[in-house]
């Protein structure tokens, strides 16, 4: 979050006006004039054609490429990797203009950034307090552990490792530092116990501390010493500074690679150990999924550092399905996605402590997904024997179906021959005699059919974004009859109806002042401005059809919540009043066209 937009709103309007976003960010890359927008190559992530658009009506910017947007202020903050009044502080200096002393005028934005200042400083005090322990004297357990898994000390201390010792030493020390409870319980640091009391989320752990690419503590990943039934590590809660799924661990320390050299690839492993082990073996691009499933969040962060991805997984992840899907989404984002193949039942760790090299070896054979995927049937069945050899040429061709193009169908069509030794001829024959299956009759599937929730969604997205950029087929509608229930919905409809209702002109860029950088939700909208998404009458069409939709939904909502009050209702007065508010609701869905 860009955090500081406590600052007056007139300033930061003054202050966006003297600072032609175009201006700016021409200062940092070559901009190409083309068509309403400028063009150049994204530069938070690496690609050879532009896809980073610069629009200058709209003083913002959004790359296609990796999803990024914002306006000229976190452009400034991305590009010089400082926060929010770092950025104001520069294009303060640009304009020559005073720097602004926390006139906190938007009191809900400095709100949030009072309650997420202190959360950082909560987890930051809680990992000092974690390493203190560590060297404490009291922490054998920890340190044996450490040395059990061969970490060395400098090792340690760069990941910033620490020892919780137990439940309650950890809620002493934040306790004489003036928290709230709310606050220490909101940070996840702490949990209320049966019996009420705050205890340490992470008890008797070894500490990990999950670092973001501005080197702030947002979360702790906790290990158990001994074996147990119960999880063996542990992470803090989601909260407004950590979501595991929009996180990657070690992003800090790649950060700091990438200023130092190009980054040809990342290794991307499942765990803390994983990354820590290649690290201090001189792997140092490493990054964590911290679990298996990559997010596409994920993707989009590794993406700007590097568009070669190489997974490394443990060594027999390949049989679990929801993986091979995650990878998918990496080839979506356009990454080019290598596997690395690890000995069955070894993870990374494990093959890098018999040596860099045997871990470099592996990294060496990375494949091709689909390369990989044979290569992982291969170790299902012994080849020397003819009736395994047809089960495994059975299912490598239906692999081999699944190719994008004639060129690599003929590629892996020869690798199998050399595999078994049959001839090209008899193999292509056989991929042509494949029983039809999934593949071929999806072609003429239907698409699935959306979900009320996607159609909903959408709809809102269009809605939104239609009156944000001034449609005219839009300029009547006021979301009466409508309610949003995604938070960046309600956010931006919000704005919308506070800028009618002064008379002021809806600006798209002032809204990275009020909304989270990087909502995935947000950038879906803005999205939706370019090309002729929003203009057309095929637009206006789908423009009326989504606000009935929207409204539909609420009537829906409200005959649903009534309903359930009239169940619970004992005064018969008050039933009857309810009965008439379903009557009406229903009748008005039937009007719109939308009663089922
Ligand atoms: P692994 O089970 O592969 O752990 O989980 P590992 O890193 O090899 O652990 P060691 O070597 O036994 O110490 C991979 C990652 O999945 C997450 C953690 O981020 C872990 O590093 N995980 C795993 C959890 O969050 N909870 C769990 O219970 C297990
Ligand atoms: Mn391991």
């Amino acid at each position: 979050m860009s955090g500081g937009r406590g600052i007056d709103p007139r300033y930061m309007q003054e202050l966006k006006q003297k600072n032609n976003i175009v201006e700016v960010i021409g200062n940092y890359v070559a901009l190409d004039r083309k068509g309403g927008n400028y063009w150049a190559c994204c530069p938070f992530h690496h690609e050879k054609t532009p896809s980073f658009a610069v629009n200058e009506a709209d003083q913002f910017y959004h790359c296609f490429g990796c999803g990024v947007s914002g306006d000229v202020v976190k452009f400034v903050q991305e590009m010089e990797s400082t926060d929010f009044m770092g950025a104001v502080r520069i294009l303060a200096a640009r304009a020559k203009m005073p720097v602004p002393e926390g006139d906190f005028d938007n009191e809900r934005a400095a709100e949030l950034k009072r309650k997420r200042d202190t959360m950082v400083k909560i987890l930051l005090d809680s990992a000092k307090f974690y390493l203190a322990n560590l060297y404490g004297g009291s922490a054998q357990a920890h340190l044996e552990y450490i040395s059990r898994r061969k970490l060395s000390p400098t090792t340690v201390k760069k990941f910033g490792l620490g020892a919780s010792l137990d439940f309650y030493s950890l809620p002493d020390y934040l306790a004489g530092k003036g928290y709230t409870r709310e606050e220490l319980t909101d940070s996840g640091v702490l949990t209320e116990s049966k019996n009420g009391k705050l205890i340490d989320s992470q008890g008797g752990r070894l500490i990990f501390p999950i670092i973001n690419a501005f080197d702030e503590v947002v979360a702790f990943g906790g290990r158990l010493l001994e074996k147990a039934d119960f999880a063996k590590y542990k992470n803090t809660k989601e909260t407004m500074v950590f979501n595991k799924s929009k996180t990657l661990y070690n992003i800090n320390l790649l950060k700091k690679l990438k200023r130092e050299q190009t980054i040809r690839e990342v290794i991307v492993v499942e765990g803390y150990m994983d990354t820590i082990s290649l690290y201090q073996a001189g792997f140092r691009n490493v990054v964590a999924s911290m679990g298996t499933s990559l997010t596409k969040d994920q993707a989009r962060l590794v993406k700007r550092y590097s568009e070669n991805v190489l997974i490394s997984y443990d060594g027999d992840f390949a049989g679990q399905k929801a993986d091979l899907r995650g990878l998918e989404i990496l080839k979506d984002e356009n990454l080019n996605v290598k596997v690395v193949p690890l000995p069955d039942g070894l993870d990374p760790d494990d093959v890098v402590k018999q040596g860099a090299d045997a871990y470099q070896n592996c990294l060496d054979a990375a494949m091709p997904l689909i390369d990989y995927k044979i290569h992982s049937l291969e170790q299902k069945y012994d080849l020397g024997k003819s009736e395994e050899k047809r089960a495994f040429l059975s299912e490598a061709l239906k692999v081999v179906r699944t190719a994008e193009s004639e060129s690599e169908k003929e590629d892996l069509l020869k690798k199998l021959r050399e595999k078994t030794g049959i001839t090209y001829q008899s193999l292509e024959r056989d991929l042509h005699n494949l029983p039809a299956e999934r593949k071929q009759t999806e072609i003429y599937l239907p698409p699935p059919s959306e979900t009320g929730a996607d159609k909903y969604k959408k709809a809102a997205r269009f809605v939104l974004a239609a009156k944000l950029f001034s449609a005219p087929y839009a300029e009547n509608c006021d979301f009466e009859g409508i309610e949003f229930d995604d938070n960046v919905h309600k956010i931006i409809a919000e704005y919308i109806s506070a800028c009618a209702r002064n008379g002021d002109r809806v600006r798209p860029s002032e809204l990275f002042e009020i909304l989270d950088e990087d909502s995935p939700e947000f950038n879906e909208i803005l999205d939706l401005n370019y090309g002729d998404k929003l203009s057309g009458p095929v637009a206006e069409r789908f423009f009326r059809d989504s606000v009935r939709t929207l409204e539909e939904e609420n009537l829906r909502d409200r005959i649903e919540r009534y309903k359930r009050l009239f169940e619970t209702e004992r005064d018969a007065e008050k039933r009857k009043e309810i009965a008439r508010e379903i009557n009406e609701y229903t009748k008005r869905l039937k009007r719109n066209g939308g009663g089922k």
